[in-house]
């Protein structure tokens, strides 16, 4: 019979010891310790401090010490010197990325997820885990209106699930039109002609999936949005008039929901038409909108989703999960073949025979984290109700930002927000200096970005429309008021009026 002997490595992994254990337990309370000091009422969105001090800071420990020392003295040291200048996410003003504050239930639930340490890749590294996420993407699938032939899997987030959802495209497009299989074969002759439509505010990574699939930048046709950062059938349409015209393949269309400087969502019915005509994969890259779903307000918002081939959804954004948590989702499940692989000592052939689920046939990731245990907690804990309550709290928001900056003279409201994010500009007084108008308002907006980080008083982040340099706030956290609002705008024309002298 196996016998538990103390080892000389108790004190070193959470065993069935009193060792183990006790230092287990000793651990978290140190490393909970570490994170109540940071998180006080003094507490800024940011230290403040610039990227060569924070780095001599850091730096001044040594990365791998011959010797150990004790871990309440290095969680003591690293939380003055690491967790102390991280960013905030859960501080009223630091809302410059669609980086959430993290639920309790979910952080809690990485407490057991980390310590189980299973692996979604086999049955036998995650039992109870793989019927956890298939229970949980089954749900999605149904969010999402796909019927039972669907399926899907968790991902590290939004990058992951666009390059899935592009291979899926390149390969079912090769496969069905031109038999051939790029998963046997490589790229055909004709892929360089390959070509994906996608507006011209659709993610980045969409063309980064096109670079990394060997298609290259070249196969993204960015498509020109209507005044609300829409993009309309009639667009798409027209562009593929064209592609055809050059001889060129379009064998997919990118809808996005909730683009990521604007919150717009393509029309998702008009494209889901372009698509069935001219017999395009249609991936939805949902990252930031497809919490809506959950709301009984703007669920509206997603008809024409189920029509989608692919769907993209990100938990780490407003499902409020600690990061990283996304999935990838398939209209039809059959599509997984595309990729898919047996490997004998993982997932071999004879498993389906056997009723073994094995998740690594459906992931382009191996080893792969628990992470569908955060969000199947946190419905449990909060319920679809309040998860919504929550969204609709923040879009709310969004909108009396947006009507306070149109209300402003000194601020110019860039898009009416569809979801949280608001994207405006500090308009400089027309006086005359040597600057030309253009370059004053992009240098005097850059500029009170900044000085808001290094004073420590908000994140916000910066893009660009046009020529123009514009501020964007991303309103996911339900606890900024919208007097929080109104003091950071108060402090954007202050330094803005400072600095256009
Ligand atoms: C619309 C959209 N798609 C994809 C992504 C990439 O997601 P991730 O950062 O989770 O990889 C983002 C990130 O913000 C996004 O806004």
């Amino acid at each position: 019979m196996f016998s538990h002997k103390s080892s000389p490595w108790d004190a070193y992994f959470l065993t069935n010891t009193q060792e183990g254990i006790e230092a287990y337990q000793a651990a978290i309370a140190a490393a909970v310790q570490t994170l109540t000091d940071w998180v006080n009422p003094q507490q800024k969105s940011y230290s403040g401090l610039a990227p060569n001090v924070l780095a001599a800071d850091i730096t001044a420990m040594p990365c791998c010490p011959d010797k150990g020392t004790d871990l309440t003295v290095v969680l003591n040291q690293i939380g003055q010197s690491i967790v102390q200048n991280s960013v905030s996410v859960t501080h009223p003003t630091c809302i410059a990325h669609l980086h959430c504050p993290p639920l309790i239930a979910a952080l809690a639930t990485e407490v057991l997820i980390t310590a189980t340490n299973q692996s979604m890749d086999s049955w036998d590294q995650s039992p109870a885990g793989t019927i956890v996420e298939q229970y949980v993407v089954d749900w999605l699938c149904q969010l999402y209106g796909y019927s039972p032939q669907s399926d899907g899997t968790f991902t590290s987030g939004g990058t992951q699930s666009n390059l899935m959802g592009m291979l899926m495209a390149r390969d079912a497009y090769a496969y069905k039109k031109l038999n051939w299989s790029i998963q046997q074969q490589g790229l055909p002759p004709e892929a360089s002609r390959f070509r994906i439509l996608c507006s011209d505010v659709a993610h980045f990574t969409i063309c980064q999936s096109a670079a990394l699939l060997g298609l290259g930048h070249q196969a993204v046709v960015p498509i020109q949005t209507d005044a609300s950062y829409t993009l309309r059938g009639s667009a798409v349409d027209q562009a593929i008039a064209a592609l055809q015209q050059q001889e060129l393949l379009p064998i997919a269309l990118v809808a996005t929901v909730g683009t990521t400087d604007f919150g717009s969502i393509d029309n998702l019915l008009e494209l889901a038409n372009c698509a069935r005509q001219h017999e395009l994969w249609l991936h939805t890259d949902a990252a930031f909108g497809g919490a809506l779903a959950l709301s009984d307000h703007h669920r509206n918002k997603l008809i024409g989703i189920e029509y989608s081939d692919s769907i993209t959804v990100d938990f780490h954004k407003l499902f409020y999960q600690p990061i990283s948590c996304g999935a990838f989702l398939l209209k039809n499940k059959t599509h997984f073949d595309l990729f898919k692989l047996h490997a004998d000592y993982l997932n071999p052939e004879d498993n389906a025979d056997l009723g073994i689920p094995d998740l690594v046939t459906k992931s382009i990731q191996t080893t792969r984290r628990f992470d569908a245990l955060k969000l199947f907690v946190s419905l449990q804990t909060l319920g679809r109700e309040t998860l919504a309550k929550i969204l609709d709290a923040t879009i709310d928001l969004a909108s009396n930002t947006a009507q306070l900056i149109e209300d402003d003279p000194e601020l110019e409201l860039a898009a009416y927000p569809t979801i949280n994010t608001v994207v405006f500009r500090y308009c400089p007084q027309p006086h005359s200096t040597k600057h030309n108008c253009l370059e004053r308002s992009n240098q005097i907006n850059r500029q009170v970005r900044l000085k808001l980080l290094q004073q420590g008083d908000a994140v916000i982040a910066q893009t660009k429309i046009g020529a123009y340099t514009h501020l964007k706030f991303t309103l996911l956290n339900p606890r900024t008021t919208l007097s929080d609002i109104q003091s950071l705008l108060t402090q954007i024309k202050n330094i803005g009026s400072a600095l256009d002298v």
